[in-house]
């Protein structure tokens, strides 16, 4: 019997980087700074770097950088902000968090990111903001949602947690917005050891606010004068002496990605799965993920699983029907293409040390089962 495969391999990639990682974790760890030190300091510069941005802030998670980016902007109670029900439960209880009340519209069926033409009808004199989830790395209708906000004075927060090194028009995601909020998250394509995040933006008011929010609301440079109520959501120090060491690797992992799904588009054709879309020019995706629309989805991923490969369903349960927003009285029906995307969508093994071999018998297994149909 072959070796399974797994959706994602951590394990590989910590191998190949792990006397770096342990002296890099190591000299942290001894160095006596604990938060905001030179290894934050270094990360946030590289990070700018690398995002072409003009700041990164880092902090606790994916989820605190949501929260922060949208009180930085100045969203709080009393406002709304559009945004997708086909994603994580961070991108809206980091909006809750803030205050403010979140909106669905609905998605688009091809890209599964939010739908432009339904922010526009959910837009009231309450909507501050928009928050578009570049969903499985695939970056949302940018040009779009950034035309709306400047029509209707809101602002853009990105949510990049799964979109690094994702681009539009050759900018990369992130930058594109008011602010982007990534998460470090282990399994993400730059993951820490741990919990990890940040903000990128190239506003100076934002980024001194976000600098105060993740520090308890801290005044510039003043140990007890708070300027505004934050919270204690740092990075600290070992995570981004090690995110310091993962960075130098990012771009050749998401070439890499690349490769993989170039690969199984090749390998899938002529059988009845929908491929992830193709960015148009100037446009790139990061593969978080590698997502297919199938026919026969729970039928192929207990196929897939008996054969030992690794599948998983991004998101089985959208928002609008989670049992923690049940008291929001949300009418699924008011979101067909969210509703039709949980029943057919499944991802499939991707992560940058897939070889050839295995990504063509992940091809065959699916071939064999429409084939045994
Ligand atoms: C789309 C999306 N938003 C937000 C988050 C939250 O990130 P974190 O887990 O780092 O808080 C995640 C991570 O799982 C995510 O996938």
């Amino acid at each position: 019997m072959a070796d399974n495969i797994p959706l994602f391999n951590l394990q590989k990639q910590h191998e190949s980087l792990k006397k770096e990682l342990n002296t890099a974790a190591l000299d942290a760890l001894n160095s006596m700074h604990w938060l905001l030190g030179p290894q934050t300091e270094a990360f946030e510069k590289e990070f700018a770097e690398m995002m072409g941005v003009k700041h990164c802030i880092s902090c606790s998670s994916g989820a605190s950088a949501i929260q922060i980016a949208l009180g930085a902007a100045g969203i709080g109670k009393g406002d709304e902000v559009i945004t997708t029900p086909f994603t994580f439960i961070a991108t809206t209880s980091s909006v809750s968090l803030t205050g403010a009340k979140f909106v669905f519209a609905d998605i688009d069926p091809h890209t599964y990111n939010i739908d432009p033409k339904d922010i526009e009808r959910k837009i009231t004199k309450k909507t501050k903001a928009i928050l578009p989830v570049h969903l499985y790395g695939y970056p949302a209708d940018m040009a779009a949602i950034m035309q709306l906000a400047g029509e209707h004075d809101l602002k853009v927060i990105e949510d990049c947690a799964q979109a690094h090194l994702a681009t539009v028009d050759d900018v990369k995601v992130g930058g594109i917005g008011d602010a982007g909020a990534f998460s470090f998250y282990p399994s993400k394509n730059l993951g820490a050891c741990g919990d990890a995040g940040a903000i990128t933006t190239n506003d100076d008011a934002i980024a001194d606010r976000c600098r105060s929010l993740r520090h308890s609301g801290r005044a510039k440079d003043k140990a007890y004068e708070y300027d505004l109520e934050g919270s204690t959501l740092r990075m600290d120090e070992v995570q981004a002496a090690i995110l310091r060491v993962k960075m130098r690797h990012l771009q050749e992992w998401t070439d890499a990605r690349q490769k993989v799904a170039s690969w199984y588009a090749e390998g899938l054709q002529g059988l009845p799965v929908v491929t992830p879309p193709v960015p148009p020019a100037g446009g790139s995706q990061s593969y978080y993920v590698y997502t297919l629309r199938v026919e026969d989805r729970d039928g192929l991923q207990a196929y897939l699983k008996e054969h030992g490969i690794g599948c998983a369903v991004y998101y089985p349960v959208p928002l609008y029907k989670q049992p923690a927003y049940k008291h929001l009285g949300f009418n699924a029906a008011d979101y067909p293409h969210a509703e039709k995307a949980a029943k057919e969508v499944l991802s499939i093994p991707m992560f940058p040390e897939l070889t050839q071999e295995q990504v063509a018998r992940v091809c065959d297994t699916i071939r064999d089962f429409y084939e045994k149909k």
